[in-house]
């Protein structure tokens, strides 16, 4: 009869101590910092050796190197010093410990990292052997050597500038600026720092309400917890009485008014057919500052010239990529959308890397996509 009693009593007992340890598990989580200038370390990142591996998630583990900087290791062997982490947007301004950005960005590749780009814009590097800082142009010091220097443009007049045969096109690089430029950039040594956001684990709405997140362990799984946030100060019973006394009127209006303007509608398009016509309500999409792929440069016409020379478009006889004069005998391409017409060779390497006409800006992708 007492051992009974006393067994059901004492797995009550076990069952209070378990949810007690497992599932209520949050580990204090003091924040760090590399030093007293260096950002202020604290979920989701964490300071390695220094911060329990609850006080971070997964892929945001910061340490700090020889020189108290904060560094940041991205997937292949990119290590990153972090100038400022902005936990209300979710932000991180990134730049090279070794001060030679250019380098670490010909080598970024932020796809398999928890971080992407706020803005890019794209950047072409070259290398030439000569030197054209005479005409102002802003070489990248850092990856030039005595007998050729290095430069990046995202402006068609750089790209222009820069397409000749004492230079040789590095690669392509879309960078993560900080803000995007409305002036296209004729060349850069693009040593200002790089900005990049992450969109899990989302806090910033626990922050805006001046709350932090943390790692919740519980037996089986983690899971992010809001703490100490305002305006969620409601114990369980009022929410649901609050969701059963607030939100069944709700949605009971809801239904009516949905209903009521769905009536609406179906009555003024039986009065007034043609308003809702469907190309005035699509909206312009950004074009995207990529290049276009080989079989669509194919497909874009090709004019071998004859002696007389005579050109798709009789608009110039000059080449606006290498500003040299069309010979009889030489290919050009024409943009079909905009009828622009190229050395076939120059525009075949721009539209690799832009998806728009050098010209008139317009993207072949872009018509494509509305029409
Ligand atoms: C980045 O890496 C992914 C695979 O992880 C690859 O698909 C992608 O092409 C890479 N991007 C660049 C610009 O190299
Ligand atoms: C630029 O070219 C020189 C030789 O012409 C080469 O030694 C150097 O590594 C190149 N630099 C880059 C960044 O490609
Ligand atoms: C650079 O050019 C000079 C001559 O202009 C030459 O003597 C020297 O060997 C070159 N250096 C390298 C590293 O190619």
């Amino acid at each position: 009869m007492e051992l009974q009693k006393t067994i059901p009593l004492f797995l009550l007992f076990c069952c209070l101590i378990s949810t007690k340890i497992f599932v209520a598990s949050t580990v204090t989580c003091i924040p760090s910092a590399c030093s007293t200038n260096e950002p202020l370390i604290r979920f989701p990142f964490r300071l390695r050796n220094y911060q329990s591996i609850d006080c971070g998630f997964p892929g945001f583990n910061l340490f700090c190197d020889a020189s108290n900087k904060t560094i940041l290791r991205l997937p292949g062997e990119v290590r990153i010093m972090v100038q400022g982490i902005n936990y209300s947007t979710q932000e991180l301004w990134l730049n090279d410990p070794n001060d030679c950005l250019p380098q670490l960005l010909l080598r970024l590749n932020l796809s398999s990292s928890p971080f992407s780009g706020v803005y890019y814009q794209d950047f072409t590097l070259f290398n030439c052997s000569v030197d054209f800082t005479t005409i102002k142009l802003n070489p990248i010091a850092c990856l030039s050597g005595l007998n050729y220097t290095v430069y990046a443009t995202s402006s068609m007049k750089g790209f222009r500038l820069l397409s000749r045969p004492e230079c040789k096109l590095i690669r392509a690089v879309a960078v993560p600026v900080q803000w995007p430029f409305f002036e296209q950039v004729v060349s850069t040594d693009l040593s200002a720092d790089i900005r990049v956001t992450w969109a899990n684990p989302d806090c910033r709405s626990c922050e805006s309400r001046g709350g932090r997140c943390s790692l919740k362990r519980t037996t089986f799984s983690r899971e992010i917890v809001c703490e100490n946030a305002r305006g969620v100060g409601f114990p369980k019973g009022a929410r649901y009485a609050i969701i059963v006394g607030a939100g069944v009127p709700a949605m009971l209006f809801l239904i009516g008014f949905l209903c009521f303007i769905s009536g609406r509608i179906r009555s003024y398009r039986r009065r007034a057919q043609p308003v809702l016509e469907f190309s005035s309500v699509v909206a312009p999409q950004p074009i995207a500052f990529v290049g276009l792929d080989e079989s669509t440069i194919e497909s874009y016409p090709k004019t071998v010239l004859g002696e007389s020379r005579r050109l798709p478009k009789p608009d110039d006889n000059i080449c606006p990529i290498c500003l040299a004069e069309y010979q009889p005998k030489e290919t050009l391409r024409t943009i079909p959308e905009c009828q622009h017409s190229f050395h076939a060779d120059c525009i075949d390497e721009w539209l690799r890397l832009n998806a728009s006409c050098p010209v008139c800006r317009n993207s072949p992708k872009y018509v494509h996509a509305i029409v």
